[in-house]
């Protein structure tokens, strides 16, 4: 069978490790033969193809970002853009599509699987917010990096007797930033599930300050709702919008440092991770689940289980329909609020209107 393969939306630590699974699988064990489809969807919009060997795989397991390049490109947004598509599956012989991307990049399988072409989905973002599993690959090396980053932010922090702010990715879920703040052992963890009022913040680190700890680090994840003055709320450049729709986030790391410095007195500087967290080499944890995602893939679609997503469910991967795991976001849930807020020291908190 002639499969084609495309990674899509922002790359990932692991995207190689499922290409590579797919192609050794499907290689040996149902001798199909592979093309790839460059730059995500703007590769099948133009024809933009490699072929996909054992040769070409060779030795891409621990690399980071992906040898088939991505793109945010919508071809729903193109003119004609999903005939396009199909013409190019055509014209390629393609007789199924691997597609490897989030939420944005699935939401274009769907309509192309409604439309006829036959093709399977691998979850993928280091945002880990897609519906119906339990991981997407990517997410444990965004949390490793981050972990790192906020245990060296700490060490000078202490030195210095600074509040530092650790701003995180994570679009609208605050996954990266709990994952982290939790691990890493941050005083205050914000994110978009629990708005907090950046009074409230100040209070918290204010309390510390009394119990002789001088310095206090933040995690902040990109998209967090921070409360109680107009410039803290922005945190966004709300100018620029990717052809998907979504906003650029970033910023609010900094702009947060100034509100907590002005409330506080407290000499407040911010670090944002940005790309570094997306970046690099994948942990084994990521390579693992990368390679049985890759390996479910191949084998849905030899059991021609299209318009489906392997998804990880405890520890098996299992198949969702995409059009269930594209429906919703999947936040962090209520009991891992529970442990981070659990750690902070909220003794004495006052209420403060939001
Ligand atoms: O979806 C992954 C992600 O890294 C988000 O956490 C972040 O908001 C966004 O992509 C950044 O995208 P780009 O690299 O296109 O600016």
């Amino acid at each position: 069978m002639k499969i084609g393969i495309l990674t899509g939306g922002g790359d990932c630590p692991g995207l190689n490790a499922v290409i590579r699974a797919i192609v050794r699988k499907g290689t040996f064990h149902y001798n199909d033969e592979f093309l790839g489809f460059m730059e995500g969807w703007r590769g099948v919009l133009e024809n933009m193809t490699c072929p996909l060997t054992l040769e070409a795989v060779k030795g891409i397991l621990p690399r980071g970002g992906t040898i088939l390049r991505t793109s945010r490109t919508n071809p729903a947004k193109a003119e004609r853009g999903l005939e396009r598509c199909i013409e190019n599956f055509k014209k390629n012989g393609i007789a199924a599509l691997i597609v490897i991307g989030g939420d944005d990049t699935q939401s274009v399988s769907q309509k192309l699987f409604e439309r006829g072409v036959k093709l399977v989905g691998v979850p993928k973002t280091i945002d880990n917010d897609l519906s119906g599993t339990d991981f997407c690959f990517g997410f444990d090396t965004a949390v490793t990096i981050a972990t790192e980053a906020i245990d060296r932010v700490h060490t000078t922090a202490e030195a210095h007797n600074r509040v530092i702010v650790v701003e995180v990715m994570g679009r609208d879920s605050g996954w990266i930033a709990t994952y982290s703040g939790v691990a890493g052992g941050a005083d205050v963890i914000l994110i978009p599930e629990r708005p907090i009022n950046v009074d409230e913040i100040a209070e918290m680190l204010k309390r510390r300050h009394d119990r002789g700890r001088f310095f206090s680090v933040i995690v902040v994840a990109e998209g967090a709702k921070v409360t109680g003055d107009a410039q803290a709320i922005a945190g966004s450049d709300g100018a620029k919008t990717d052809e998907f729709g979504h906003v650029r986030l970033g910023g609010i790391g900094n702009i947060l440092a100034k509100e907590i410095e002005h409330r506080t007195g407290f000499e407040t500087r911010a670090v944002v991770l940005g790309h570094i967290q997306r970046g690099g080499s994948p942990t084994a944890f990521d390579r693992m689940l990368a390679t049985r995602y890759g390996v479910g893939a191949i084998d849905l679609v030899h059991q021609g289980e299209f318009g489906n997503m392997v998804v990880l469910r405890g520890n098996h991967i299992q198949s969702i329909p995409i059009v269930e795991a594209i429906a919703t976001t999947s936040h962090v849930s209520p009991e891992l609020i529970n442990v981070a807020l659990s750690l902070q020291d909220r003794r004495g908190s006052r209420k403060v209107p939001g």
